[in-house]
């Protein structure tokens, strides 16, 4: 399957659903804000939203934007298109476009600032990617990508065997699980100056399914149960052992979500 085929297939309409429930929760909530804190999008503005998703960050950049911005998101699914047309009907300055980051359907330097949260860790091509998205890029505007490396996952268990087999599992669910660690040079190859990373850590103290980690719990185990070399059995072997860690001295998941933001020359 290719990569572009997978993302689809993780991103139908239960997957899209699933994914909104996710980032829904106070902890994804708070992440949001935390990134928007580092973004410098203003009134008036033309915003770019990469790989839209459910259209949070789309209505969030649309406030910011105000009456007088604009706002042009694009995603690769059309489920997530459907669920961030339905979030943002309101806001007449949102228009939506199904594209691949490959290809922006924009003029050369038609925007002020662009937003790509969890997006470009899909995309096996990212020198081609970075590129394109440096021609859409006006001089002196912001971009924002937030990316997260798997290998900073720390999740109490039982069985630390099963978990590095389920983790290593999840890490075919994207072409770059560990994007975070090259990204600096990336965006420099591809023409990006000022480059400065900070990071976002989610921590779940306790098991809950209105968490990050609860309901990812359930999205990393449809995945790799799917895989021909897990199964059901194993998966839920490890659903079981993870969500009783309370029982077992303390549920403890951490990870962090690395944000880079870069200016074009
Ligand atoms: C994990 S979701 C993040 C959604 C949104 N950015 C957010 O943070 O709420 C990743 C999104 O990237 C989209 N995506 C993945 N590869 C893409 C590509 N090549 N072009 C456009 N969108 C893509 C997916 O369809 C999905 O909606």
């Amino acid at each position: 399957m290719s990569d572009k085929d997978s993302t689809l297939a993780q991103f139908d309409q239960a997957g899209a659903q699933r994914l909104e429930k996710i980032y829904l929760t106070p902890d994804v909530v708070q992440q949001r804000e935390q990134i928007f804190q580092l973004l410098q999008v203003k009134p008036g503005m033309q915003a770019l939203d990469i790989g839209c998703g459910p259209g949070l960050t789309s209505l969030a950049l649309a406030q910011a934007v105000g009456d007088k911005g604009r706002v042009d998101a694009i995603d690769i699914a059309p489920p997530m298109l459907q669920l961030a047309a339905r979030r943002c009907e309101h806001a007449k300055q949102v228009a939506f476009h199904q594209a691949d980051v490959l290809h922006l359907p924009f003029a050369d330097g038609a925007f002020d600032v662009a937003l790509a949260t969890q997006v470009y860790e899909y995309v096996a091509d990212l020198d081609a990617a970075f590129t394109e998205l440096a021609r859409v890029m006006q001089s002196g505007a912001q971009v924002l990508l937030v990316d997260t490396d798997w290998e900073s996952c720390v999740w109490a268990c039982r069985d630390e065997t099963r978990m590095r087999r389920v983790m290593q599992g999840w890490s075919q669910h994207i072409p770059h699980p560990q994007l975070p660690r090259s990204l600096v040079q990336r965006l420099q190859r591809a023409g990006f100056a000022k480059v400065e990373v900070n990071t976002i850590p989610l921590i779940n103290l306790a098991f809950s399914t209105d968490t990050f980690s609860g309901g990812m719990m359930g999205f990393i185990a449809s995945f790799v149960g799917g895989l021909p070399e897990y199964g059901t059995q194993l998966v839920a072997d490890w659903q079981a052992d993870v969500s009783s860690m309370e029982e077992a001295g303390g549920y403890f998941f951490s990870l962090n979500r690395y944000v880079f933001t870069a200016y074009k020359p």
